[in-house]
C-alpha cells in the first residue's frame, strides 16, 4: 500500500450547512489523513459527528485582528468555528480578488499567531508558462509570500502548487511536469531555510485532480499530496480519490 499522501478538498463557494454535514456523514469512517476546506458558514456544524482524522479548515481570512472590516472574517473566528487550517493565495483569491502576495504574508502571520495551520496556494498562468516565466513567477509568489517567516514557522505551513492553466479545465499537468516543479520548489526551500525544512514541509499539487490521476501524481517523489476542487464536491467520486490514493484503511 502506498503511504499517506496529505488530500485537501477545496469546496471553494459551494455547499449549504446541510449539503456539507450531509458529505461528512456519508464519508467511510475508516479515512486516514484527509481535510477539508470550506465555506465559514457550514464549519461549526462540520465539526460533529466527524470522522477523528479528518480536519477541517477556512479557505480565507483578513489579517487584521478585529475592528471596522466590513464583510471580513478574522483567524480567530474561523478558529472559534472550528478550523484548523486556512488555504490562503489560492489563484481565485490573487486573481478575481486582486490579492497579492504581501497581503498573503500578512494573513499567513496572522493565522499562525491563532493556531491556524496554512495551506500556501501558489500558480503560473498559462500567458505566463508560455512566455517562460513560471521558474520567476513562483519564485516570486513563494519567497513574498512566506518573507521573513522563520524555519520554525514554516513548520505550520504546506505549500500548493497549482498552476492556473490546470484549475478547473479538465487539463491537469502532466506527472513529469509536476514532478520537475515540486523539485524545484523544494529546492527553493532548502536554499532558504535549510535542508531539513524542504525534507519535511509538505508540498501538494492541485489542478483537475479526479480519481484516474492521483495515484500517478502523488507516486512523485516531490508530491506530497493533493488538492481537490471540483473533483471533492461529490462524495462518491472524492471517496474514489481518497480509496486511490490508499487512505482508506482497510
Ligand atoms: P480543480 O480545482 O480540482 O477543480 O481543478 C483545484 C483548486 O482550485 O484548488
Amino acid at each position: 500500500m502506498s503511504k499517506d499522501v496529505r488530500i485537501v478538498a477545496n469546496w471553494k463557494m459551494n455547499k449549504t450547512i446541510r449539503e456539507a454535514t450531509d458529505f461528512i456523514s456519508k464519508l467511510p469512517n475508516t479515512i486516514a489523513v484527509l481535510s477539508i476546506a470550506m465555506p465559514f458558514t457550514a464549519l461549526h456544524a462540520c465539526t460533529k459527528n466527524k470522522p477523528p482524522l479528518l480536519s477541517l479548515g477556512a479557505q480565507n481570512i483578513y489579517f487584521e485582528s478585529h475592528g471596522p472590516f466590513t464583510g471580513e472574517t478574522s483567524a480567530e473566528m474561523v478558529k472559534d468555528a472550528g478550523a484548523e487550517f486556512v488555504i490562503l493565495g489560492h489563484s481565485e483569491r490573487r486573481h478575481i480578488f486582486s490579492e497579492d502576495s504581501g497581503a498573503v504574508n500578512k494573513k499567513i502571520r496572522q493565522a499562525l499567531l491563532c493556531g491556524l495551520e496554512v495551506i500556501l496556494c501558489i500558480g503560473e498562468t498559462l500567458t505566463q508558462r508560455d512566455e517562460n516565466k513560471t521558474v520567476e513567477v513562483l519564485r516570486e509568489q513563494l519567497f513574498e509570500s512566506l518573507f521573513e517567516l522563520t524555519e520554525e514557522q514554516l513548520d505550520q505551513i504546506s505549500i500548493a502548487y497549482e498552476p492556473v492553466w490546470a484549475i478547473g479545465t479538465g487539463k491537469p499537468s502532466t506527472a513529469q511536469m509536476a514532478q520537475e516543479t515540486h523539485f524545484m520548489l523544494r529546492s527553493f526551500i532548502r536554499d532558504k531555510w535549510g535542508q531539513v525544512a524542504s525534507e519535511k514541509i509538505f508540498i501538494l499539487h492541485g489542478g483537475s485532480i479526479k480519481p484516474e490521476n492521483i495515484q500517478e501524481l502523488s507516486s512523485q517523489p516531490d508530491i506530497d499530496g493533493v488538492l481537490v476542487g471540483g473533483a471533492s464536491l461529490d462524495v462518491g467520486v472524492f471517496t474514489q480519490i481518497i480509496q486511490n490514493a490508499g487512505n482508506i484503511k482497510k
